[in-house]
């Protein structure tokens, strides 16, 4: 049996579910024939505006860290995924207590609920931010070095989780997700940022020489290994890098871009310095995910390589309306 199966008329909540990798998630789910409640802020738009008519789908314009009003919406919920988070580098560097306040109490209030309610599982977005620099391919074990408070969180929510499995046998599975990438991504992001810029024939600016890497992974491939971690027994109680073992540098990934688009002779790539926008002091200059875990007990690998993945996300972003 396709393990995805078991997605069929389960009951799911997905918090941050209007966001980028939220979208996608729903738009899967509701594919599979699950039923869908999400709730989000929704303050930097709703990106499932496509799917409000889904009748399996149930919106709930809500903030996370007001329990009161979110707390009808775990009733039955079989499934939590929690994507809910102030995200990206400007607002987590320039905004440190609304990241505490979402990434803390809103994760506390959101598994205290899921526990409270009896869920199955709680799926906890983490990031890959929380090992830090490191030379080596990021196994899920550690050395784990946080450098900034968003990474810092991550932690405390994936330490919340093994704290209310203790606690309340809440099961959860965490998601260490590499730089996601592909359609809906807004241009807080580099991939995204490039893509805006040079489709306009602006120059584009990278931070430093270029040299840091990224194992960008394409959204549908995220995805996939989200639902494949949450749905099977083997995710219980475990921690995955959702990436693809493949590190780019910048530098590489604007030429792929320009290529794409064809304009390598007419967009200028500019190297800056790091500034009040993106400091120096928590950059991560090295960071690649091993995923021999996921690939042993799932068999699957990512499928999307970067070239294809920028192809499609070129294809969505030239047809968007
Ligand atoms: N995109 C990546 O590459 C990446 C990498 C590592 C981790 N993550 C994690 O994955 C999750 C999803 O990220 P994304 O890229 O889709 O970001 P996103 O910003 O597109 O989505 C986050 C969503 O959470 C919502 N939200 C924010 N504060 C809220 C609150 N108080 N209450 C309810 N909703 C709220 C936002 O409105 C948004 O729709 C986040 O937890 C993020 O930390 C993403």
């Amino acid at each position: 049996m396709d393990i995805l199966n078991k997605y069929k008329n389960s009951k799911v909540l997905v918090t941050g579910g209007a966001g980028f990798i939220g979208s996608h998630l729903v738009e899967k789910l509701l594919s599979l024939g699950a039923h869908v409640s999400v709730i989000d802020t929704m303050l930097c738009g709703n990106k499932i505006e496509h799917l409000m008519d889904n009748k399996n789908l149930s919106v709930h314009r809500l903030d996370v860290t007001d329990r009161g009003s979110i707390e009808p919406f775990f009733k039955d919920r079989e499934i939590v995924f929690h994507l809910a988070a102030v995200v990206g580098v400007e607002e987590t560097q320039h905004e440190p207590l609304e990241v505490l306040n979402v990434e803390i109490i809103g994760t506390l209030n959101v598994i205290a609920l899921a526990a409270k309610n009896k869920a199955r599982r709680f799926v906890f977005a983490s990031s890959s931010e929380v090992y830090g620099d490191t030379v080596k391919p990021m196994v899920e074990t550690g050395p784990f070095n946080p450098k900034s408070t968003y990474a810092l969180t991550k932690m405390v929510g994936e330490h919340y989780c093994r704290a209310y499995y203790q606690k309340h046998s809440l099961e959860y599975t965490l998601l260490r997700y590499f730089n996601t990438y592909g359609p809906r991504q807004d241009d807080r992001f580099v991939i995204s940022r490039f893509m805006d810029r040079a489709s306009k024939g602006k120059e584009i600016f990278i931070y430093g020489d270029g040299n840091q890497t990224r194992d960008f992974t394409y959204v549908e491939d995220s995805v996939h290994m989200t639902l494949l971690t949450a749905a099977g027994d083997k995710g219980i109680n475990q921690a995955f890098n959702i990436g693809t073992g493949k590190a780019v540098s910048i530098n590489k990934l604007a030429e792929i871009i320009l290529k794409t688009l064809g304009v390598t002779d007419k967009v200028k790539a500019s190297h800056i310095d790091y500034d009040n926008i993106r400091s120096r002091e928590i950059e991560i200059f090295n960071r690649l995910a091993n995923i021999d875990k996921i690939v042993k007990l799932f068999q699957y690998r990512p499928e999307t390589a970067l070239e294809s993945g920028i192809k499609k996300y070129t294809e969505w972003y030239r047809n968007r309306k």
